[in-house]
């Protein structure tokens, strides 16, 4: 059977400024996205004829939590991209070997559904070009089109237009997951609850964080890290304080929430400081897992095919 693996990595937002939700419903961003080496697997095979679109095996840590019905983002880039090709509904198998943490603020459903895309274009003879790819990418969520790109890059709109941001050297970041998660619509409404009667200007990139990632000064880098979303995902979850305290009282060079959270990120002097930070957070009990890894890193790319 003809399959094609492709992978898609993870992010971290370094920057994000969130403006006042528009009348669709969406919030206008100013996103600096940067990829790291947290990645997800995806295999595409052409299925037998009408088994219609099949979520075989997926691997790795939470792997039992990843759904197996169309609210999975591998699915619906098949029944996606299909339509978009005007193809009828496909015979696929999808198997998902998981590197990002599950529902954490980290985009691994994105990911999974940028490496998906990726994957069928290629197994049905790649039709399509990277800037049709990423609209089929937008259609599946706002941040699957920067885990087709990857890299590092400034995201405005809902995250989607993207111009990448040339990053000196490597970071080292430590990921710390929760216990529970968090519900996206639900920390965006949090902030909706935060900014009511307040200015809330227009989203903007930050010229310090783009200043620290061009130069590489991983200690400006961590001094600049800021999230608008951070302050509605603590006051839904007060214990993410704790977990933030104890990476920057363990040598983190800054500590944030990680997109809608409820993961943490910590940026790292080195790989040894990481590995430090990621043994301290281990011990707290809000924390379920830690990750060490670095970024930047590519965007979703076919990495084997078999026949
Ligand atoms: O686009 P995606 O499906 O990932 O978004 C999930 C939810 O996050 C949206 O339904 C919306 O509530 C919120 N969101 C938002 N503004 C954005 C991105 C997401 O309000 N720019």
């Amino acid at each position: 059977m003809r399959s094609v693996t492709a992978r898609a990595p993870g992010k971290v937002n370094i920057q994000l400024s969130v403006g006042r939700v528009r009348e669709d419903g969406y919030h206008p961003l100013a996103s600096v996205f940067h990829a790291v080496a947290l990645v997800e697997e995806v295999t595409v095979a052409q299925g037998e004829p009408g088994s219609g679109i099949v979520i075989g095996e997926v691997t790795g840590a939470q792997a039992e939590e990843v759904p197996r019905d169309d609210t999975n983002l591998a699915w619906r880039a098949a029944e996606v991209l299909s339509a978009a090709l005007d193809r009828p509904l496909p015979d696929v198998r999808i198997d998902i070997a998981k590197g990002v943490p599950v529902a954490g603020g980290m985009a691994g459903g994105s990911a999974d559904g940028a490496a998906a895309v990726v994957g069928l274009n290629d197994l049905w003879g790649s039709p399509l070009g990277r800037d049709e790819l990423a609209a089929v990418c937008l259609e599946l969520g706002s941040d699957v089109p920067f885990s087709l790109l990857g890299g590092t890059a400034l995201g405005l709109g809902r995250g989607e237009q993207l111009s990448p941001i040339p990053v000196r050297g490597t970071f080292h970041w430590v990921f710390a997951t929760a216990t529970r998660g968090l519900s996206t619509p639900a920390v965006y409404g949090a902030f909706d609850r935060l900014v009511e009667g307040r200015i809330v200007p227009d989203p903007a990139a930050d010229e310090a964080v783009l200043s620290a990632l061009i130069s590489g000064d991983a200690r400006a880098l961590g001094r600049s890290l800021n999230n608008d979303l951070q302050e509605p995902a603590l006051t839904l979850r007060p214990t993410l304080r704790d977990v933030l305290d104890a990476g920057l009282g363990a040598g983190a060079l800054g500590g944030i929430v990680s997109g809608s959270g409820p993961t943490c990120a910590f940026l790292a002097a080195d790989a040894g400081s990481a590995s430090g930070i990621a043994a301290v957070l281990a011990g707290n009990p809000d924390v379920r897992s830690t990750h060490v890894t670095t970024g930047p890193v590519p965007g979703a790319r076919v990495v084997g095919r078999s026949r």
